[in-house]
């Protein structure tokens, strides 16, 4: 048997319910801030991320699905949309539109990391990106819209958001030595991989989660002391908008993101639910990413939400009962005369399955119980001279007669008054 690849899961029926309604979540809080779909390929010359994403990230140095195609190019599966999207904004100009040009995709992401519980080498993310535009209400308003996306699942009270600003460009290095010059004497205490991120990426120790390196990480020197008073005043403003609109937050000087691009406004948005992998959509501020990519000065933020940590915390639903009528002829002549009813049906949109005609009535009433309908259409010889239907309750165990022509009717009228798909949101 040829098995999925490793971290990589198929999305089967019982859950695709679940993915549907986290989707359509996404799309209708993204549309209702002014953002506009973009798709951009799963693929994408390897130099984009290696540029974007930074050559010291994990991603980049160990993450990625690189590989040769036919013509000799180095192409990579995107690991994270950004550098996509905005690789499309500059190639198709983007930047005259009035800013901010506000952007998202839904889809798969590809990293090779080691799978566990909520973390996959194939996984989806919800990802929006809002361009052209440094003020800090934007930054508020982008942490607002991911907010309302889990508040409208109703997740508001078991997630929490964290936010830091991790200063400009321009200033960070004056923090990295001081972080160096703290770490340094400590080194051997550090765990084996901090020791390289000490020398590689020093920031990216702040984010370690080995318990032996908790004690020295406490004590290291706060970022938000390192900042230059116009980080120091963005991010005052940001925290200002927060409070204005009733968005409540922790400051967590460590929170450092695995990305190189991110300046100035970082946030997280974590849960307790999850074990290790808490952290369930995540983003920042890029000014200077575009250009570095080849295109204007334009600043950006952004941030993605990693759906399968989503649909896990939504949990088991109800099982979805989505058929409506189940239709039971019994022979072939009473086949005949359901199938184009069966038609008229589904075209009005009431989801219909038809029984061939060739078993018996009980056998069909098992099946259309263990798909879950609600009712049960049945026709046989005698109903068919009479132009006659049994509509049978499912749930009531009800049976009454209905004349055939007026089945399309009676369903469309049964749909308007009560909504004959059973599954009901869960919270
Ligand atoms: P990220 O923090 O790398 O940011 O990913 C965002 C979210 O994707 C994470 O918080 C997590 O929920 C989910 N995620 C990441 N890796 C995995 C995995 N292996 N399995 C399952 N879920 C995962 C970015 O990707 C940035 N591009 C976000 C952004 C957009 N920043 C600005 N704009």
């Amino acid at each position: 048997m040829i098995k999925a690849v490793r971290g990589v899961r198929d999305i089967l029926p019982s859950e695709a319910r679940r993915w549907q309604r986290v989707e359509a979540a996404a799309r209708q809080v993204f549309e209702a801030y002014g953002y506009a779909e973009i798709r951009v390929p799963l693929f994408e010359r390897t130099e984009l991320f290696a540029r974007g994403i930074g050559d010291e990230t994990d991603i980049v140095k160990k993450e990625m699905y690189t590989f040769e195609d036919r013509g000799g190019d180095s192409l990579t599966l995107r690991p994270e949309a950004t550098a996509g999207v905005l690789r499309a904004y500059i190639e198709h100009g983007f930047h005259v539109e009035p800013k901010p040009v506000r952007l998202y995709t839904l889809g798969p992401m590809f990293r090779y990391e080691r799978p566990q519980a909520g973390r996959y080498r194939q996984f989806h993310q919800a990802n929006i990106e809002a361009l052209g535009e440094t003020h800090p209400a934007l930054d508020a308003e982008v942490i607002a819209l991911l907010m309302d996306f889990f508040e409208h699942l109703g997740f508001k009270e078991r997630l929490a958001l964290h936010i830091n600003s991790i200063g400009d460009a321009g200033t960070r290095p004056a923090y990295i030595a001081r972080l160096v010059e703290y770490l340094t004497p400590h080194r051997a205490e550090l765990c084996p991989e901090c020791q390289v991120r000490l020398e590689r990426n020093p920031l990216r120790v702040l984010d370690c989660k080995t318990p032996g390196c908790q004690p020295i990480i406490e004590k290291a020197p706060s970022i938000l002391d390192s900042l230059s008073s116009d980080a120091t005043r963005h991010f005052d403003s940001v925290r200002r908008c927060l409070e204005a609109m009733g968005i409540s937050y922790a400051v967590d000087p460590r929170l450092v993101r695995g990305l190189d691009y991110y300046v100035r406004t970082t946030f997280e948005v974590r849960t307790t639910e999850l074990g290790a992998q808490n952290a369930v959509a995540g983003g920042g501020r890029y000014d200077g990413l575009i250009a570095q990519l080849g295109g204007p000065p334009d600043p950006g933020i952004g941030f993605a939400i990693g759906l399968e940590r989503v649909v896990l915390l939504l949990g088991e639903e109800h099982r979805s009962r989505a058929l409506s009528a189940f239709l039971i002829p019994l022979g072939e002549a009473p086949l005949l005369r359901l199938m184009p009813i069966a038609r008229a049906l589904r075209q009005a949109g009431v989801s219909t399955e038809l029984a061939f005609g060739d078993r018996k009535l009980q056998r069909e009433l098992d099946r259309a119980n263990r798909v879950g309908v609600r009712y049960a259409v049945i026709v046989g010889d005698s109903e068919l001279e009479q132009g006659q239907a049994i509509i049978r309750d499912m749930k009531s165990r009800q049976q009454r007669s209905e004349a055939l022509d007026d089945l399309p009717e009676l369903f469309r009228r049964l749909a308007a008054e009560q909504p004959l798909d059973d599954e009901r949101p869960t919270r």
